[in-house]
């Protein structure tokens, strides 16, 4: 159990605020090398001639009817009242946490996890109860820590499926074990879905745990699968009186996406485009990880991963004493290079390694940290 009265920050992003804009290769992004405009609007030009008559007005607050459409598509049994249209999943996760919890509520999260909701409860003065999954069972979810963690104060399960940093992707045994949980105390299911969408070993999208229990929020973002960070769009789809709820933060946090970010997600989720879109995505994952784990081999057991089913990252462990936050801060002065360290996941010893590049991108970034790794060793 952990509880605080002093605020935590946000050490992922903490870290990529400092370090990202000043590195030469930055391996943290955990979604793949992003997008150009002209390469999402391709040839498009009927598109380009509606993108530049558009007046940069507020768009629908919620999200436009276009884009949620296009969004629901993607969820069995959704309409466009379940979904609300938030500036990133970062957004949907802060409305959902600040929406839901009550004091004397509890959140119980997966771990190692993207630490947002863990560090939003806690800072709001809730208890967080971390359930592990097991790094010796290829990062399989312990069930048993899961069922000791839920208990009658639960007011939020969150998950985050594929797993951001291991990549793992829950069976549907594992699915089930989380809404029986949920349902012994009444609890929510908050599921982060962002790299749904980014498999890297089955063509079969990862699916989601909405339609699976009443109580259910999933998230998605145009971050990850997408390779659109910056148009910094990203939903919950969930039962539509809490969306409305949710929607009613909303308006007191950012009061919508921009519109131009409305069009643009919109157009990369139709139909017809968001096929190429995944493609692109899984065309990076797929020939990436090869490179990792190929450079990996070479270091006489030094550096070891379950490989990821999922996402554009690998967590990684490392055989050398030195702790992960020094190793990752000697890694971007002396070489240039930033990559996750595992203090961020509450995992030391380990690194976060994104491989959604190029391959000589690569090639030389693994260089670079090769040199630095064998001066430390
Ligand atoms: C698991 C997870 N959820 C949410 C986010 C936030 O994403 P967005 O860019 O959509 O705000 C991230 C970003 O790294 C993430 O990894």
């Amino acid at each position: 159990m952990i509880a605080s009265m002093e605020f935590t920050p946000f050490d992922l992003e903490h870290h990529q605020s400092i370090w990202e804009q000043q590195v030469d290769f930055n391996l943290t992004e955990s979604g793949v090398h992003p997008m150009r405009l002209e390469e999402l609007l391709g040839d498009d030009q009927g598109k380009l001639a509606e993108l530049l008559a558009t007046e940069i007005n507020y768009p629908h607050v919620n999200g436009n009817p276009e884009l949620r459409e296009n969004i629901a598509r993607l969820y069995n049994g959704a309409g466009v009242e379940n979904l609300l249209v938030t500036v990133g999943a970062a957004e949907a996760n802060n409305l959902i946490v600040n929406t839901l919890m009550e004091p004397g509520d509890e959140l119980a999260t997966q771990a190692p996890t993207y630490k947002q909701v863990w560090g939003l409860a806690l800072n709001a003065g809730h208890v967080v109860r971390p359930f592990h999954m097991l790094s010796d069972r290829g990062w399989a979810l312990d069930v048993d820590d899961l069922n000791a963690q839920v208990n009658a104060n639960t007011k939020i399960i969150a998950v985050c499926n594929p797993n951001n940093p291991t990549g793992y992707i829950m069976t549907e045994a594992e699915m089930a074990a989380v809404v029986a949980a949920a349902d012994r105390v009444g609890a929510w299911i908050l599921s982060d879905e962002v790299y749904r969408g980014a498999e890297r070993l089955r063509e079969e999208e990862t699916p989601s745990f909405f339609g699976r229990y009443d109580k259910v929020l999933a998230l998605g973002s145009m971050s990850k699968a997408y390779g659109l960070p910056g148009l910094r769009v990203g939903w919950v789809v969930g039962p539509p009186d809490t969306i409305e709820d949710l929607w009613r933060r909303h308006e007191y946090t950012t009061i919508t996406a921009a519109m131009m970010s409305n069009l643009l997600a919109a157009h990369a989720l139709s139909p017809e485009v968001r096929p190429r879109l995944i493609d692109r995505t899984r065309t990076y994952i797929r020939n990436g990880f090869p490179v990792l784990e190929r450079w990996m081999q070479q270091q006489d057991g030094l550096l070891t991963c379950v490989p990821p089913q999922a996402s554009a990252v690998s967590f990684v462990r490392y055989d050398l004493a030195i702790n992960s936050t020094k190793l990752m801060e000697a890694l971007c002065r002396d070489a240039s290079v930033f990559i996750g360290a595992g203090d961020s996941f509450g995992v030391d010893h380990h690194l976060r390694i994104a491989f959604g590049q190029e391959e000589d991108v690569l090639n030389e970034a693994f260089g670079r940290i090769q040199k630095t790794l064998e001066s430390l060793a």
